[in-house]
């Protein structure tokens, strides 16, 4: 057996067995050990959380009194403790339909959309930027002074763009790929702190 198809049934497995909905779950776990991304009482929105991986682990590491929220074009099966909406982020309205249904501000913002991918690589990259860049706007709306954000990157000619305007919007970016991510997927992440907060930015 190829080593990367051992390893992505390793994380299957272990999805399986600690009841995570996604694989992708342990790619935020690992983040979270590195950055400390995820607190006691945050309230968190997760931007493309389907089928809720990630939302299972903003609720475990928020607690009780954690309150997490999340958006996907695609409906989910209800997961305790979390509120979901089901509306594209492309939506002119969606910062104020996220604020009527959720909250005002977050302590986290967190985005792993991918689109469907076509398998045409320069297509599905300039998308996933394309999708990606609206997360960081919908961010920049809606994240309290010195939150804190991760944003998925499908790598490629328009990186940079995404690592840019992070930088303008945050005092640190950093990058990661977390070893949960298959070693050929051209993904990474950005880790960013301290948001600085729209004063500084036009
Ligand atoms: C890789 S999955 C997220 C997996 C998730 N982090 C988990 O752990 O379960 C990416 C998600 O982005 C969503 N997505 C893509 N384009 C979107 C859009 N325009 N609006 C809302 N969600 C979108 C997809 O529907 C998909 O569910």
């Amino acid at each position: 057996m190829k080593i990367e198809s051992a390893i992505r049934d390793q994380y299957r497995k272990m999805a399986k067995d600690q009841g995570y909905r996604s694989r992708s779950s342990y790619k935020l776990l690992e983040l979270d050990k590195k950055y400390n991304i995820l607190k006691q009482n945050d309230t968190i929105l997760d931007i493309g959380c389907a089928p809720g991986g990630w939302l299972q682990v903003s609720k475990k590491y928020s607690g009780p009194n954690g309150k997490v929220f999340g958006i996907d074009l695609n409906p989910i099966k209800p997961i305790p403790g979390t509120s979901v909406i089901q509306a594209n982020i492309e939506d002119p309205n969606v910062v104020q339909i996220i604020k009527q249904r959720f909250s005002l501000s977050f302590d986290v913002i967190l985005s792993d959309l991918s689109p469907s991918v076509s398998g045409i690589w320069h297509y599905d990259h300039e998308r996933q930027i394309s999708l990606t860049l609206v997360a960081l706007q919908i961010s920049k709306q809606l994240l309290k002074r010195g939150g804190m954000a991760v944003f998925k990157i499908f790598d490629g000619k328009y990186s940079s763009n995404v690592k840019q305007e992070a930088s303008r919007l945050f005092m640190k970016v950093a990058t990661n790929k977390p070893k949960a991510s298959r070693l050929k997927s051209s993904e990474f992440y950005l880790v960013c702190s301290s948001f600085i907060g729209n004063d500084y930015t036009t």
